[in-house]
């Protein structure tokens, strides 16, 4: 007995352990054969033999219980620390998308100007003439229309070659004052290392009642808009020449790469060209019937601020979807 005791206290799992049991109280077990003798036994002896039987039965049981609590434990706390998972683990962290530098450049410009109080107009990609010409002071056959090389999709139809129409939109639309921009997609037949056929630009138009608004303003507030995009920069205006503005001016920022000493992004000039406006033209306002009232407006492309912020060196890379540059942008 203490022998078959000492061997369940031995027990390393709950295989040997009913192995054991199986000896003792199995069909052919010990304890059973000693309860069958109790037939044979004489009256008398009987009640302490079955006495004794019954407490080795009780020891028996007490011990392969005791035991399987153990072994039962054990096991369950292997399983514990087999089946655990690290939440800390380092495995390969999902790649996670990022935003266009583009798109980055034109929430920019867009929070500057909501921060000055501009609302964001729209208007059609699919423009006709009127609104991207006519209206803007460029009738057909006016020289001027050959700076923009149009994609034309019949005689009444084109694709918009600036935002410019969003302005006259506008105009049509709400009454003066008016204070607003218009980013969006432009397209023009143009493909090189600063062109594609599409891009983006943001029309800015501010009109007031006459001799409220003028040049002094739209110079106040495109400085102020280009020190909040390229830093501490010189602002420069430079006579111009657009149709739907008089007088037309175009700005340059010092250039940032080589703070104005000269290199070849600037043409060795110290400047970058950056943004078109003026004052908006009276024969403007006479297409969309705005008496007594005095504007300016600027337009810039979205892609040359980008390029410029960034240091992208062809802007046709903007436009392949190669995951070495836009990985960049995270
Ligand atoms: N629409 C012009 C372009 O696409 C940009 C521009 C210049 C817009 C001067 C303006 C402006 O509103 O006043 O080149």
């Amino acid at each position: 007995m203490d022998e078959l005791i000492s061997r369940i206290n031995k027990a390393d799992n709950l295989e040997s352990l009913d192995k054991i049991r199986v000896e003792i109280f199995g069909k052919k077990g010990l304890i059973t054969a000693e309860f069958a003798k109790l037939k044979d036994i004489a009256n008398e002896e009987k009640k302490e033999f079955a006495n004794n039987l019954n407490k080795k039965k009780d020891a028996f049981n007490n011990a392969i219980s005791l035991k399987k609590t153990e072994l039962e434990n054990l096991e369950l706390l292997q399983r514990m620390k087999d089946e655990a998972i690290d939440v800390t683990m380092f495995d390969e962290i999902p790649s996670v998308g990022a935003l266009h530098p583009v798109t980055i450049t034109m929430d920019r410009i867009i929070d500057y100007f909501i921060a000055q109080n501009f609302s964001i107009e729209n208007g059609p990609l699919i423009e006709d003439d009127f609104h991207n010409f006519e209206a803007l002071n460029l009738p057909k056959y006016h020289p001027a229309r050959d700076m923009q090389d149009t994609f034309y999709m019949n005689d009444k139809r084109l694709l918009r070659t600036h935002t410019s129409p969003v302005q006259i939109r506008t105009m049509q639309n709400f009454k003066p004052p008016i204070r607003m921009i218009a980013p969006g997609a432009v397209f023009r037949r143009d493909f090189d290392l600063t062109h594609t056929p599409m891009f983006h630009q943001v029309e800015g138009l501010v009109v007031e009642e006459e001799d409220k608004v003028s040049f002094a303003n739209l110079k106040y507030i495109l400085e102020d808009f280009l020190r909040y995009m390229f830093g501490d920069v010189k602002v420069r205006f430079r006579p111009s020449f657009f149709p739907f503005t008089e007088p037309s001016t175009e700005v340059d920022i010092s250039c940032i790469f080589c703070k104005s000493s000269g290199c070849r992004i600037c043409s060795h000039t110290g400047w970058l060209e950056v943004l078109g406006s003026g004052v908006v033209d009276p024969n403007v306002f006479k297409f969309v019937n705005y008496k007594n009232v005095s504007g300016y407006a600027f337009g810039l492309g979205v892609e040359r601020f980008a390029m410029l912020l960034h240091g992208v060196p062809d802007l046709r890379s903007l436009f392949e979807g190669d995951l070495r540059l836009l990985e960049q942008f995270k």
